[in-house]
């Protein structure tokens, strides 16, 4: 029997009804701070992620579903969204006024990684990224229409850790200090680590090794290298975080792992996702834009893991409701009729039901409802046809009360 590829699955059933919702609170949410949906390719050329994510990240290095089309061109199916959508800003001019855009995606992206849970080789991800503004109060926005994302779906006790970064210029003291620290201590640290000291001396404190992890205690601090400018910011982040009550912890060691970030980069860790599994992560990019051939224009940016947001959904408020709650059940051939009939003038009323139309026993029917998680079925039958009526029962009291057929409608629309 044939499987789905390693690491890539089907959605269906409870988990796909999380999706859908967090999809939809998603288009809500966004839409109403004026963000507007972006689609892009699956497929983009190798060279916009290694010139975005960069060259020394776990993510171009070794994670990168990367093959030759059969024109020959090296392509990539995207590791993530936002090298893409720069991408596309720039080809069709959409960053050319001063004008800030702002758009959200939501979208499948791959990465060949090692599987745990809630760690997949094709994932989703919803992403908002806003463009045009530099100031710290466009991330403020952000991450409060992040915040009230997440709340409306129910999460709580939320917390970000955050961090500057510093510019391309505040950066080298920083490398500096901390490839002193490092060649003091080289023998603790692990090969990849070793790798990283010459060609992102940053990407040392995101290493996930324990021993490095260890060695790295009493490391040199990036927010006492930030030019003032950039410490302004963090200072100027922080205050307005606090004023809209978004709860943060500064955490010196958040570095990220795409080499796109300036100044801000924040993280959400999970505990429900074991650990140090990040539920969503972002930052400004100030440079990118530019970098990949566009105007000089200043971005901000974050996306979050669909998987494992349907999957702390799931723990923490169980089952997504089914839909539709309601199964009509006919018995008979006169009824089934009738049944069609009831059941049209209530999908076309907008109410949402399910009709069996196998026939049958009633029994049998009734444990499909038990199966499928429906609230309440509708009994239609000779009797109740012959009375105008139809019987209903309520399944999670065993209830049951008649109704005239003809206020079916009015009924399941309060309901
Ligand atoms: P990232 O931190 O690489 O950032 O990914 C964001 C989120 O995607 C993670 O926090 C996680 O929830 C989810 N994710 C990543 N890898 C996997 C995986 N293998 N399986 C399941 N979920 C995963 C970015 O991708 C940046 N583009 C974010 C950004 C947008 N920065 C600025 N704008």
């Amino acid at each position: 029997m044939a499987q789905s590829v390693k690491g890539m699955r089907d959605l269906f059933g409870a988990e796909l009804r999380w999706f859908q919702h967090i999809e939809e609170t998603a288009r809500r949410v966004f839409g109403r701070h004026g963000y507007g949906e972006i689609r892009t390719p699956i497929l983009e050329e190798l060279d916009v992620f290694k010139r975005s994510v960069g060259e020394s990240s776990d993510i171009v290095n070794k994670e990168m579903y990367q093959f030759t089309d059969k024109g020959g061109r090296e392509v990539v199916m995207r590791p993530e969204n936002t090298a893409g959508v720069v991408r596309a800003a720039i080809q069709h001019k959409l960053l050319s006024s001063n004008d800030p855009v702002l758009f959200y995606y939501i979208g499948q992206q791959f990465r060949y990684e090692r599987m745990q849970t809630g760690r997949y080789r094709q994932f989703w991800q919803i992403g908002a990224e806003s463009f045009g503004v530099a100031s710290p109060e466009s991330e403020a926005e952000s991450l409060l229409m992040l915040y009230s994302f997440l709340k409306e779906l129910g999460l709580k006790q939320l917390s970000f850790s955050i961090n500057s970064v510093g510019t391309p210029e505040s950066r080298p003291a920083f490398h500096a200090a901390i490839r002193a620290f490092f060649s003091e201590r080289q023998e603790q640290f692990c090969g990849d680590c070793h790798r990283r000291i010459e060609t992102n001396p940053l990407r040392v404190l995101d290493c996930k090794n324990e021993g490095c992890q260890a060695a790295l205690a009493g490391h040199p601090v990036i927010t006492d290298f930030l030019d003032e400018g950039s410490a302004k910011h963090h200072a100027r982040l922080k205050e307005l975080l606090t004023v809209l009550g978004i709860p943060f912890v500064e955490d010196p060691r958040l570095v990220r792992g795409l080499d796109y970030y300036t100044r801000t980069a924040f993280e959400l860790l999970s505990s429900d996702l074991g650990a140090q599994s990040a539920l969503l992560g972002g930052g400004r990019y100030d440079g990118l834009v530019k970098q990949l051939g566009g105007p000089e224009v200043p971005a901000f940016g974050w996306a979050i893991g669909l998987d494992r947001l349907a999957l702390i959904l799931q723990q923490v408020r169980g089952e997504a409701p089914a839909t539709p709650p309601v199964l009509l059940i006919p018995l008979g051939e006169r009824a089934a009729t009738a049944a069609l009939q009831l059941a049209r003038s209530l999908w076309d009323a907008g109410i949402a039901l399910q009709l069996e139309t196998r026939g049958g026993a009633l029994k049998k029917a009734m444990a499909s409802a038990n199966r499928m998680g429906i609230q309440t079925v509708l009994i239609l039958g000779d009797g109740e046809l012959d009375a105008g009526t139809v019987t209903v029962k309520h399944m999670a009291t065993g209830e049951q009360e008649s109704w005239p057929l003809t206020e079916v409608t009015a009924r399941l629309g309060t309901a």
